[in-house]
């Protein structure tokens, strides 16, 4: 198309990198457990990186550490080139740039679906209440819960609360999207509702981190699987190589397990 004008500054129209989410020589301990040892890893703007590994490997405290859940002791984290803000409105506004999904789902119990999807926009975006209302409505219909929007969440099942968890995140414009095993508390019938829209974030272009044993998920949809034990990055690679050829004695160990269980 010759008729597309750029109105905007060259420094608005390209990205200021690809990377987006930078983790330099990271470290944490709780107590005497070095639970993040020299973690490096950098995920650039469209990327759906998996992260898989034995329990207790350090994943969910990776996750945390993206959006200052938890601090480091050492290393640093960048999200679009900038380090994580330490407190205040500045680290409100990074934890509605990195929207993340939990296990359970955290929906507000006393507010209705709609509220809750349009609660993060009018506290922290401080949208007006009409906009935060038409873009809950319609973040619902794409995460195809819109016909329960007026209900509460103990009237949905997991895995339709799980999608308005989805949907709130989103409801965030947020840069990233951090999932921490999001299908592992549903009923097994539940689980593809959750993978499907997921799915179709991924091929929309969110840049997304998620922590799960779904490894169908993993080979469709992620560009590159990070494998942790004992809170080190063993192996990364694509998804192909990494089920077909995994080289670390402690990746061929688990896989053994998860895919012949
Ligand atoms: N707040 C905390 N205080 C002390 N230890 C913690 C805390 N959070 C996690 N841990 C410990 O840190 C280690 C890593 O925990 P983490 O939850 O990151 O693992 P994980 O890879 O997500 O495991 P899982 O697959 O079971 O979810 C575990 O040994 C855990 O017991
Ligand atoms: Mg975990």
């Amino acid at each position: 198309m010759s008729g597309v004008s750029v109105t905007k500054g060259a420094e608005d129209a390209v990205p200021a990198t690809t990377d987006l989410v930078v983790l330099s020589n990271v470290n944490k301990h709780f107590g005497a457990l070095h639970v993040l040892q020299d973690i490096d890893l950098t995920i650039a703007r469209g990327e759906v990186v998996v992260v898989i590994g034995p329990s207790g490997s350090g994943k969910s405290t990776l996750c945390r550490t993206i959006n200052r859940l938890e601090t480091i002791d050492s290393g640093s984290i960048a999200i679009d080139g900038k380090p994580l803000p330490e407190e205040g409105r500045e680290l409100a506004r990074l934890r509605a740039d990195v929207g993340m999904v939990f296990q359970s789902f955290n929906l507000f119990a006393h507010k209705t679906v709609l509220e809750n999807v349009m609660l993060g926009q009018l506290k922290v975006r401080r949208t007006d209440k009409k906009a935060a209302e038409e873009k809950a409505r319609s973040l619902l219909d794409r995460v195809g819960v819109g016909s329960q929007a007026d209900k509460y969440p103990a009237q949905l099942s997991g895995g339709q609360q799980q999608r308005v968890a989805i949907a709130r995140a989103l409801a965030m414009n947020p840069k990233v999207m951090l999932f921490d095993e999001p299908t592992s508390a549903l009923d097994p019938e539940m689980i593809n509702e959750v993978l499907e829209v997921m799915q179709q974030l991924a091929r929309d272009g969110m840049t997304m981190v998620v922590v799960t044993h779904e490894m169908g998920f993993a080979r469709s949809a992620a560009n590159r699987v990070v494998f942790m034990a004992d809170g080190k990055i063993v192996e990364e690679a694509t998804p192909e190589e990494f089920f077909s050829n995994p080289r670390s004695d402690r990746a061929k160990d688990f896989l053994s397990k998860i895919l012949h269980h």
